[in-house]
């Protein structure tokens, strides 16, 4: 039975509008099987469209034109798959190294459509199963000082770690500030409506 996943729906960008339909199939496939497969935690089910959807879309503000994005530990496609959707100029890698996951996100993409752009690796950031983006993405995955260490080798020359971070944001970035500085890299620390995403650029 599909739960009733009712929300209010928060005022979304207008060049959203397109998207709309496909976001909310996402939700309600998160609501459902992703609940039932224990990706989606009971207690997240009401807030997939503030807290987890909407906010990832969000990211797509520090995201340039026709990038291609690796997202190191996709789980059930966050903030990968709402970005991909709110972005049809984005190729996406969901890169995953757990079976079930790796396994709904490729259901999930195929019934979102999205098979011509966005590709399920499973795999670990540190074994670097997939060629250098310009932009890597990663949101609750380890905390900074561990994720740059995976995930710095998948930032192209040029390109860009988008960490999605909320709260810890400035903590983590005092505690990676050793490695920050070994690698000699700057972080920005840049507010994306609800949560906090930490930025560093590779020359
Ligand atoms: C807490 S979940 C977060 C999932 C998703 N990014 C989100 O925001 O909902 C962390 C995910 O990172 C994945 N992961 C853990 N270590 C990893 C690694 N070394 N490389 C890639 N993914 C990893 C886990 O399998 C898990 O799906």
């Amino acid at each position: 039975m599909t739960p009733d996943v009712s929300r209010e729906t928060p005022a979304l960008p207008e060049r959203w509008g397109f998207a709309l339909p496909a976001l909310e199939r996402y939700e309600r496939r998160l609501a459902t099987v992703g609940l039932e497969w224990g990706l989606i935690g009971p207690r997240e089910v009401d807030r997939l469209w503030n807290r987890h959807i909407v906010n990832s879309a969000l990211i797509e503000t520090v995201i340039a034109e026709g990038a291609d994005v690796i997202d190191v530990g996709s789980g059930a496609g966050l903030p990968g798959i709402p970005l991909a959707l709110v972005r049809p100029d984005l190729h996406v890698i969901l890169l995953e190294p757990l079976l079930r996951r790796s396994t709904f996100l490729e259901e999930t993409v195929a019934e979102l459509g999205l098979e011509d752009r966005v590709t399920v690796v499973r795999g670990r950031a540190e074994d670097r199963p997939v060629p250098p983006a310009r932009i890597v993405t990663a949101r609750a995955v380890a905390a900074l000082d561990k994720l740059l260490g995976w995930c710095w080798p998948l930032v192209a020359p040029g390109g860009q770690l988008v960490a999605l971070k909320g709260e810890r944001a400035e903590q983590e970035v005092e505690q990676a500030a050793a490695k920050l500085k070994k690698l000699g890299l700057t972080a920005t620390i840049r507010r994306v409506a609800d949560t906090t995403a930490v930025l560093i650029s590779k020359q």
